[in-house]
């Protein structure tokens, strides 16, 4: 007689070969009895300490389970069924009959399940009080019983014999043969092994204990160990010890739906307000077999602990998937099935140029996907692996790690797994949804001669008149095209490629630094150091270390190597590299050794007028460079004196240490009468107009006058109020002809009036509220070399006044 079914067909054990037992039946199930499946019938038969039942469980809608489970407890935990892979309808029937065979037939009469114990002498079933479930002969010896056919748990006094398996269930709620097994091999080895997971791949093995002796079973005894035994019972290997009474607790050890092997506990006692199975493993440090099973399977023909197209991650109570961004679940029930994409794919036809805009990374760090890259490139800058991945329509994830080695994947990808443990970061392209981006209240959707915007700097507003308030922007990238193209190209200066960038790694820089010690500079997210590196001849380098647990940092970081990183102009500070390693994010910068403008300007011996209308001129052309003659155009949004360096020889050179630094207080302090307090910071901030790169000509308006008249832009001990922004007395003074009035001392530029009223005349268009009035950088650098002439600018807040 045949019976389709599992328990049967794999790994015969020891069914025919009577176990002697000392029966404790509570009541004997003669033959000819049964048990149907109906709602809201209790068809069951306890064993008798009422600990355990067997009958019929509902589990699915119209699907019933023949099954085991602990009864006592209130989730009725089931560690055993006969038909997980055949539910059976209501009104099904499990009968033993009088031939002695236990036959489980669904509602039409079809045979789903049997013992195939006829003729063997069967004289009734008992349901006993460990969870075994018997058939007994008339010298009650077990014919059958259920111990012999596992399901996916295991039950104290339960023995696994050699090829004795555990198959996991399919998921939480699908009782259906599932995609891991546990296992006692003929060779004695114990393994935990995938199932033709995922898409019928073959089994792995993903972990296992070696005994050097054959080990003939495994066992788990009522103290709670686990562990196998040779053939003469010796302990080989010991799974799970224990050294707690377990006399009080329930114990059952379970290969779970996920992959994991959990021994747990749960208190006999109901007034325990613990009333959950907590997990034991007392050899372990973790509660799991495998410790991490995210990072036990990495096969180059499996999925991963997940399935394809999924990251795997551990957590307090196992292990979690979780599909990227833009991607979703195949099947929400049934998260090992993988995830889909769900934006259209990257086309390979001659429109992927343009195509390539349409797409972004999402970053995992700690992240990896193992296998399966058809490319590799060693040595490379993150920013540059990005842009090969982006340019590459094949390219559906790269994975990037310290060591500079980026790998390149297409669909589907495998093994993804996040774990502290793992180096690098992956990166999976998604489609971008939306192309305006927003910011504040406002939409910016500044796309600019099809340039990329990018803005970068921390900006700090202070509004007008009594009400005087901050409002802190975080650096903030607008168009994430920030990667540019292999081609991209600085003119007239020549260019060092972004594959020049160093990647320092972070125990060099510790070492240049004296381990972080001699600080130059401190922002509210970042510290700037002195080091000497000694592999460049003992070159200073200002090192720039990024306070990591500020989210944005890691946007800022990303915006400088990108942007900063391709830039190369001798009135820019030049970034050498950087340093991406764990938590660390550390940008080099060669070192200015004179300082900022700040303190040249301000300080003493005061500059001479040669020196400042260098300066300024310098400053211009940097700007002109970040503005117009990169391809993709970089807003600084953070000009100011703190952030302009010296060199050796005095040239100036745009820097931005001063990200995210706050007002001086004496910045922040306002009096009445003063007609709008101007900072650095251009009106279009705080009225969330759109922000272009006329925020920086506005910016380099007030500096401007700073270093015309050597005078910081507001100083609140002044003899007359009037006198307290600069922009407004210049404006006054140039308006009545006074100019002369703002300089202190004996200038020299006090001889060159003519150049010095040019200069402010090209500052107050430079600090114009209305940004269309403004003129742009290169109009702004001709005139002040005297290339064009300056007309007479307007009032600068008539804007601002029209419009408040
Ligand atoms: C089911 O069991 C409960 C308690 O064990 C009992 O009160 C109830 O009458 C039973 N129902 C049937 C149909 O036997
Ligand atoms: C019971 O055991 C005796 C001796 O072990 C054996 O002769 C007899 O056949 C057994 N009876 C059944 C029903 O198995
Ligand atoms: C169960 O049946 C066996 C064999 O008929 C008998 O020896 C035993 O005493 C019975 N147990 C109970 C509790 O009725
Ligand atoms: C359980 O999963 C299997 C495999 O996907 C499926 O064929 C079966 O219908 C599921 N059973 C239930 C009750 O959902
Ligand atoms: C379970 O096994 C351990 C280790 O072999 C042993 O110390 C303990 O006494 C056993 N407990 C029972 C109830 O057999
Ligand atoms: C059991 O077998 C192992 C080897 O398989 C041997 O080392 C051990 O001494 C044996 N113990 C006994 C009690 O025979
Ligand atoms: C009982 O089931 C619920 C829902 O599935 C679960 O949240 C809870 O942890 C379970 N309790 C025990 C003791 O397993
Ligand atoms: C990480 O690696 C260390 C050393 O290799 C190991 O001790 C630790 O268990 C690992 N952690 C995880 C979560 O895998
Ligand atoms: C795209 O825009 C829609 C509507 O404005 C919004 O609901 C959605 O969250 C946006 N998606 C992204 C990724 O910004
Ligand atoms: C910007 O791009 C659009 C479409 O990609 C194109 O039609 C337009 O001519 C471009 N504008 C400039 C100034 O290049
Ligand atoms: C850092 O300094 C230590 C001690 O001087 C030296 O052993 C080590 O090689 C240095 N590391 C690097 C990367 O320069
Ligand atoms: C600039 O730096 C050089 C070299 O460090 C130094 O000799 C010079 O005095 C500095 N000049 C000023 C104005 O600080």
């Amino acid at each position: 007689m045949a019976c389709p079914l599992k328990n049967l067909l794999f790994f015969f054990l020891f069914t025919f070969l009577p176990f002697p037992t000392t029966a404790q039946t509570y009541r004997n199930i003669s033959l000819g009895s049964s048990l149907t499946a109906l709602k809201d019938d209790n068809s069951s038969w306890p064993s008798p300490s009422a600990e355990f039942a067997f009958g019929f469980r509902q589990i699915a809608k119209d699907g019933f389970l023949l099954a085991i489970w602990f009864d006592k407890i209130p989730n009725q935990t089931i560690v055993w069924s006969a038909n997980g892979d055949n539910l059976v309808p209501k009104g099904s029937k499990v009968e033993l009959t009088v031939d002695g065979e236990f036959i489980l037939n669904d509602a039409t009469g079809k045979r789903i399940w049997c013992t195939q114990s006829a003729g063997s002498g069967v004289a009734y079933a008992s349901m006993l009080n460990t969870g075994n479930f018997v058939l007994a002969n008339g010298n009650s010896s077990n014919v059958w019983e259920s111990f012999s056919y596992p399901t996916d748990t295991i039950l104290p006094s339960q023995t696994l014999n050699q090829n004795g398996i555990l198959y996991a269930r399919y998921t939480a709620t699908n009782y259906s043969t599932g995609r891991f097994l546990f296992s006692l091999k003929p060779d004695g080895n114990l393994v935990l092994a995938t199932t033709r997971f995922p898409q019928n791949t073959p089994n792995q093995a993903y972990w296992s204990v070696k005994n050097p002796n054959i080990g003939f079973r495994f066992i788990f005894n009522e103290s709670g160990f686990m562990y196998v035994a040779s053939k003469n019972g010796s302990l080989l290997s010991t799974i799970s010890s224990n050294t707690v009474s377990m006399q009080d607790f329930y114990q059952r050890a379970t290969l779970e739906y996920d992959g994991v092997f959990r021994h747990y506990v749960y208190p006999k006692s109901t007034s325990s307000s613990a009333q959950r199975w907590p997990k034991v493993w007392s050899t372990s440090s973790s509660p799991f077999v495998p410790p991490n099973i995210c990072t036990s399977i990495m096969e180059s023909t499996g999925g991963g602990a997940c399935g394809l197209n999924s990251f795997c991650t551990i957590e307090e109570q196992g292990p979690t998937c979780q599909c990227p961004n833009g991607y979703s679940f195949i099947d929400p029930e049934d998260e090992r099935r993988g995830c889909k994409q769900n934006f259209a794919p990257q086309s390979c036809g001659e429109t992927s140029k343009e195509e390539t805009d349409l797409f972004e990374f999402q970053e995992l760090n700690y992240a990896n996907c193992w296998g399966g890259d058809y490319a590799l490139f060693e040595g490379v800058p993150e920013d540059w692996c990005r842009q090969n991945c982006l340019d590459d329509c094949f390219c559906a994830v790269a994975v990037y790690n310290s060591r500079g080695q980026c790998y390149k994947k297409r669909l589907p990808f495998s093994n993804g797994a996040i774990d502290p443990n793992i180096t690098g970061k992956t990166l999976i392209k998604v489609g971008k949804q939306n192309s305006t981006v927003k910011w504040g209240g406002g939409s910016i959707t500044e796309k600019k001669d099809n340039k990329t915007l990018i803005l970068f700097g921390s900006i700090i507003l202070s509004g007008s008149g009594v009400l005087n308030f901050l409002l802190p922007l975080i650096t903030y990238l607008v168009v994430s095209r920030a990667y540019s193209r292999k081609a991209r190209v600085c003119q007239p200066y020549p260019v060092i490629s972004g594959m020049n960038l160093k990647h320092f790694t972070y125990e060099e820089l510790n070492n240049a630094t004296n381990q972080f010690k001699e600080e130059l500079g401190r922002g509210a997210s970042a510290i700037v150091f002195i080091g000497v590196l000694a592999s460049d001849n003992g070159k200073s380098v200002a090192v720039k270390s990024l306070d990591t647990s500020v989210r944005e940092n890691d946007l800022e970081f990303k915006a400088e190597v990108s942007a900063i990183g391709r830039t190369n102009h001798r009135n820019l500070v030049q970034l050498l590299g950087f340093c991406y390693e764990g938590e660390h994010r550390i940008l080099v910068y060669e070192f200015m050794s004179n300082g900022s403008l700040a303190g040249f300007l301000f300080g003493e011996p005061m500059p001479n007028w040669y020196q400042r209308r260098k300066i300024a001129l310098e400053i211009a052309r940097g700007l002109l460079y970040l503005h117009e003659e990169c391809s993709s155009q970089i807003v600084h949004c953070d000009i100011k004196p703190q952030n302009i360096l010296l060199d050796d020889s005095l040239t100036a050179r745009i820097s931005d240490f001063g990200l995210a630094k706050l007002l001086r207080i004496d910045q922040t302090l306002t009096t009445t009468g003063i007609r709008g307090t101007k900072g650095y910071v251009a009106p279009e901030w705080w009225k969330r107009l759109p922000i272009t790169a006329k925020v920086d000509i506005y910016s380099y308006g007030i500096l401007l006058l700073e270093i015309i008249f050597c005078r910081k832009h507001f100083e609140a001990k002044v003899e007359d109020e009037g006198q307290m922004i600069l922009a407004d007395w210049a404006y006054d003074c140039y308006k009545q002809n006074k100019l002369h009035e703002l300089f202190k001392n004996n200038d020299e530029a006090m001889h060159d009036m003519k150049m010095v009223e040019k200069y402010v005349m090209i500052a107050i268009w430079c600090i114009q509220e209305d940004p269309s009035l403004r003129p742009t950088m290169k109009k702004v650098a001709l005139m002040l070399e005297g290339t064009i002439e300056v007309s007479a600018p307007p009032d600068p807040s008539s804007f601002i006044s029209s419009i408040l």
